[in-house]
This record gives C-alpha cells, structure tokens and sequence, in this order.
C-alpha cells in the first residue's frame, strides 16, 4: 500500500533535517485544506522562524512527483499537500484486491503478546448487563489485536471464588434437593443463597458452619470442592449460551479460585517490601502518598480479597504470557480497584516492562430509558433473554420488510445481534449506553441494521453482475467522480483507523468509520449508475463496489458483527 503520509515526510526531509518529521503531520477535517497538512508552529520555535516562512521554503525546496502529489500550497503557516486521486485509486484498488479480507490487516503486532481479561461474571450469579458490555468490548477489542498480527489471550477471570461459596455450601446441603439447579442454575442458586443468608442473620451457628465450608473449601476438602466445581460447572454452562449467541471464546478460563494457591507468594513479597501494615487488624498497602485509600490485601478475619488474587494474577500472567500489554475491561465503577492494584504490583519486584503497561479499559453504565439497568436495584435481565428479544424483534422487522426471504432465523439472528454489539460499541466506552429497542434496531439510523443493509446492498449488486471483473482489466480513470473519490480516500484509511482503535482501545472508531463507508457508498450508488451502458465504467464501478463490501464486512467482523448476505 502506498504510504502516502510516509512519501511526504520523507519530501519534507529533503527540505529540511527535523527528526520525526512524520508525527507533525496532519489529517486536515476540512478537506479544502488538501489530504495532509504540515502545521509549521512548533517547528517555528525549535528553527527561530515564521511559519509561513517554514512552509514556502519547503514548498520551494521540494521536488513532486505529480502522479503522487498533485499539488502542494501554503495556507498561514500550513502547508497543504494534496494527493493525486488517481494515485489513491489505484493503491486502493490493488491492495483490496490483492488483499482481500486481510486488507487493513498488519503485522506491527507480530511477536508481541497481549493479554485482554474480560466479561469475567460472577459464578452463581446473574450475567448481568454490565458483564455484556465487558464481553462485547474485550471480544471486539481482541480481533482487533489478532488482526494486527498480535499475539493475544483472552483471559476469562471468573468471579469463582469467595465466602459466598461457604454459605451456597451450607444451602445447597440443607435443601439441595429441593431445587432443581441443572436445570435453572443461576436462578436456583440464588433462591439457594438468599434463604441462607436469611437463615445466617438469625442463626450464628449457621453462619459459623458456613465459614467453616469455606475454610475447608480452601483446604481441598473433597466434598465442598465438589460441590462449588458443580456450581461453577453449571454456571458456565448457561453463560455459554450468551458466548455462543455473541461468538465470543477464550484462550483461558481462570478464574478468580485459580489463584487460591499463588497469594502466599504476593504476600510474601509485599512483607519484603516493608510497605504490607497492619491496620485494625487487617494487613494493607498505604497508599495515601498516591492520594489513595489502601489497598486492603488480607481482612481483619484472616481472609483474601479480589485484590490479592487480582495481584497474583499480574504475577502470574508476566510469567506465564510474558505480556507487552495486559488489558482488564470493567466498568468504571472498578477505576480505583485497578489504579490500586496497579500501583501495589510494582512492589512485586517485576520487571517495569510489565507494571508500566497494565492498562484498565473502563466503560460507562447502561441506561434504560427508564433508568440504570442493574441487578442491585432489583430489575434482573437476563442476558441470554434480552438477545433473544433482540433476535425475535429483528425477525418481525425483516418478517415486514421481505417476508420471502430465504434463511430468515439465520439473518434475524445477525441482525438483531449485530443491533445490540453495535449500540455497544457506537460511543466512546466511558459513555453511558442508552438501551432503546427502537433505535439500536431502526435500518436508517447510525445503527448495526443499516450497517448490513448497505453491505446487502453491495452484494446485490455483486449479484447481478454476476463476476466481479479482474483487477487488471479495470480502468481507474474512470473513478474520476467525487463521490467515487469520496468513498476510495475513506477506504484507503482502513487500516490506519484500525491501529487507532487498537492504540486506544476503543472500537467505536472502527464502527463510526464503518458508519462513514456506508454514507459514502450510498452516495456514490445514488450519484453513479452502476449498472452501465459502457462497460468499462460498469466494470470500475464494480469493482469499487466490491472493495466497500469487503471493508464492510471485515470491519464488521472486528466487532463481532456477521453480516447476513442477504436481508
Ligand atoms: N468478576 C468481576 C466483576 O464482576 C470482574 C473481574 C474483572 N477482572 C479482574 N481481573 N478483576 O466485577
């Protein structure tokens, strides 16, 4: 692919000797500013000259290839360079089609490792909304890695393990045969543990018995670790239909009680520190000069906290994955979980290679029109319910639309699965999700529908044709229209907008540009006849139709997104 960004930096340093010259160079927003844009400001204090004068030297200085550049002008200290559309076709053109579903792929990632803990519920609880922004995130955040040449695991760090366990222990002994928990487990889990929690306020014995469950829990006792692998067994067998909807997997799946051994190590090490006190009764980490709470590492009953284990697991993770980059994605209400474990980790005596790149990706909370979606409050949804709504509402729209559509389960599932990811991934992660069935669905919006519309449109297309024609037979001169031109620079920024989603972990870039392809190719299909007399012009608008579909697609697929070939 023609590095057009490169090609004139490397102009510029003919002009003038600048490291770096490459990073001061800008995308104008106004496009009457040309295709790139050097702002000669800051270069004006470090050469001790005036902008403008900066821009007509290297305007004067620099020889251009006119096929490449076609025109170059200065603009109040910019200096404004503007790419020969042909050259742009072109590349664009070659490269899609050579590359196909690879384009916009990289390899800047090969050789590194990536580690991305998400979605991460609750063993016996309710996968809960929260849970599927996680798992929505992290899943489209870990194609987009992998795309990128990286090497990533996606890590599973299942809320498995804690004192609750004692007490669905006890529950499950008393009454365990009144609940038929293979068949409904969270459901019956729960009813479980509130009765014994119930039972526990006005009973301390009980309580006792449950601690003891959980002491002996922790020592291997065969019948308890029994008990709590059922638990967790059917647990993950129901929250395995949500990963099946979403076509989301792991490379791991330990949890929170696969660090019940590796804390004495984190303990130790912090003893060693000097920094672990004792704090009214409980072992912390001050943190005060970091304008921070402690860091809570044993409580005051002798037990370990989510913090501990989640210290452990940074050990082991640099051990085990030897990572250059170790993601968690939770909501914000666990900012301050992650900057405190972040800042204890470098007490562990680990390389900086690692504590230097331990990056939470937080997101916002879901709100329903009718206010914050969440189990505390009472109003449970159950994950796999709301996608399936999503799939029945998606099939009553396309039952209306094409009811003679062949496959109609299949693309009903794509569409309204796709509506739900997008809405996801739609704003910047640490907004707020508004949840609203209308919108996340309706075909003309900034939505996931109209996303797989305009690809279905491309296919039709593709369709009637019937061959796409080669490569080598299409004239490029003939994209000479501004909408055509319109829809090629937007291709051609494929793969640079997918480094920048990676860069700061948020994929919403990738779908607002998707959201951008679409635009422009609708544009272009409204503007241009495609289907043509003059066969040339058919065979070049075509072929630009081919190379959207495909960016459509893929981009899509980096999401999580499938698209329905026909709906
Ligand atoms: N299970 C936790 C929760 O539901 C999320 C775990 C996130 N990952 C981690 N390493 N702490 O809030």
């Amino acid at each position: 692919m023609l590095d057009f960004k490169k090609i004139i930096a490397d102009k510029i340093k003919e002009a003038i000797n600048i490291e770096n010259i490459r990073e001061y160079i800008e995308v104008p927003t106004n496009k009457e500013m040309g295709d790139y844009s050097l702002p000669c400001f800051k270069l004006a204090k470090e050469m001790k000259k005036a902008p403008q004068m900066i821009a007509n030297d290297i305007k004067e200085k620099i020889k251009i290839d006119e096929e490449i550049i076609s025109k170059v002008d200065v603009v109040n200290g910019y200096l404004n360079f503007y790419i020969n559309p042909l050259a742009i076709t072109k590349t664009v053109l070659e490269n899609i089609g050579n590359e196909k579903e690879q384009y916009g792929g990289s390899s800047i990632g090969n050789g590194k490792n990536i580690v991305i803990d998400y979605s991460a519920p609750n063993i016996a609880k309710p996968f809960h909304i929260g849970h599927l922004r996680s798992t929505v995130i992290g899943g489209a955040l870990y194609k987009i890695y992998k795309f990128l040449g990286y090497n990533v695991v996606g890590i599973n760090h299942l809320g498995d393990y804690g004192t609750q366990f004692g007490k669905l222990i006890e529950g499950y002994k008393r009454w365990g045969k009144e609940y038929n928990i293979d068949e409904n487990p969270i459901d019956e889990l729960t009813k479980i543990y509130v009765r014994i929690n119930n039972l526990c306020k006005e009973d301390e014995a009980v309580l006792e018995e449950c601690r003891n469950n959980f002491k002996k829990l922790e020592d291997g006792d065969e019948y308890c670790t029994n008990l709590w692998q059922k638990f967790r067994d059917v647990s993950l067998k129901e929250f395995q239909k949500v990963y099946d909807l979403l076509d989301v997997d792991f490379d791991s799946w330990n949890g929170e009680a696969f660090y019940s051994d590796k804390m004495g190590e984190v303990i130790e090490l912090l003893k060693k520190s000097g920094k672990l006190v004792e704090s009214e009764g409980a072992e912390v980490v001050d943190l005060s000069d970091k304008d921070m709470p402690p860091c809570l590492i044993i409580k005051s009953n002798g037990s370990t906290t989510y913090a501990t284990r989640d210290l452990a697991a940074i050990l082991y993770r640099a051990r085990t994955y030897d990572f250059d980059k170790a993601i968690y994605v939770t909501s914000y209400e666990q900012i301050l979980h992650f900057k405190q474990i972040f800042e204890v980790a470098k007490l562990l005596g680990l390389d900086k290679k690692y504590t230097d790149n331990l990056i939470h990706v937080s997101f916002g909370m879901v709100q329903l029109k009718t206010g914050k979606m969440s189990t505390r409050e009472g109003n449970i949804i159950k994950l796999e319910d709301l996608l399936n709504e999503a799939i029945t509402r998606a099939s009553e729209i396309i039952e209306n639309k094409n009811p003679d559509l062949d496959n109609k389960e299949e693309v009903a599932k794509k569409v309204g699965l796709g509506a739900v990811i997008f809405n996801d991934l739609y704003n910047s992660r640490i907004k707020d999700e508004i949840f609203d069935w209308d919108t996340m669905l309706n075909f003309n919006g900034e939505t996931g529908p109209y996303l797989q519309y305009t690809y279905v449109r491309t296919n039709s297309v593709l369709e009637k044709v019937g061959n796409t024609p080669e490569l080598s037979t299409v004239d490029a001169t003939l994209l000479n229209d501004n909408a055509s031109i319109n829809l090629i620079k937007e291709l051609y920024n494929f793969g640079e907008i997918i480094k920048q989603a990676a860069d700061k972990n948020e994929p919403y870039i990738i779908s607002r540009y998707l959201i951008d392809i679409a635009h422009l190719f609708s544009t272009f299909y409204t503007e241009n006849k495609i289907i043509n007399d003059d066969k040339k012009l058919q065979d070049a608008r075509v072929y630009l139709t081919y190379c959207t579909n495909i960016v459509l697609k893929t981009g899509a697929s980096l999401l999580g997104i499938s698209m329905p070939e026909k709906m």
